[in-house]
């Protein structure tokens, strides 16, 4: 029989956030504070990231929108050019993500689009050190990804354009 390859992931899901260490508990609380800053009065859909450093510091994104749809830009996106613009050159560790509705409760974990998903793999390619990647509602469970192949195996990057 022909030898076959797999390609598994890990994704660990928590009931809540307080089963999380205090530091993702902190992050996540950032990323839960920059919903508010989210400009979205299209979707009313509110997103956070709270982006941790290497460096320590912490650097956040809400999503901004646009009459414009396509304009507009998610805050994973929004946090993670954010941190690229503002500490060239230092590591990504962690991102946690938020998300909220004006309309409705959210209360399961918020889910990176495509775009977002392939962004955070470029900054990994980058700096060849995964991301951490943190997912929460308004409530409910977490989930938890120590790199962004297990949310986007099979990436396109760089290495594939010689
Ligand atoms: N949004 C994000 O901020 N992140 C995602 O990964 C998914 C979607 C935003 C974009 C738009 O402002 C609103 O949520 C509805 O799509």
């Amino acid at each position: 029989m022909a030898e076959q390859k797999n390609i598994s992931f890990d994704i660990t899901i928590y009931d809540s956030l307080e089963e999380l260490s205090p530091k993702y508990q902190a992050l996540m609380l950032e990323a839960v504070s920059a919903r508010k800053s989210a400009y979205a009065p299209y979707s009313k859909f509110r997103v956070g990231a709270a982006v941790e450093m290497d460096n320590t510091e912490i650097v956040i994104g809400s999503n901004q929108e646009n009459a414009s749809y396509p304009s507009g830009l998610c805050a994973e996106r929004v946090a993670i050019f954010h941190a690229g613009a503002k500490f060239p050159g230092v590591t990504v560790k962690t991102i946690a993500i938020t998300a909220t509705s004006d309309a409705y409760p959210v209360s399961v974990p918020a889910a990176p689009c495509g775009n977002c998903r392939q962004a955070i793999f470029e900054y990994e390619f980058k700096q060849k050190q995964p991301i951490r990647i943190l997912l929460m509602g308004e409530t409910g469970s977490v989930v938890m990804c120590n790199a962004i192949s297990d949310l986007l195996p099979l990436g396109f990057n760089s290495s594939f354009l010689g």
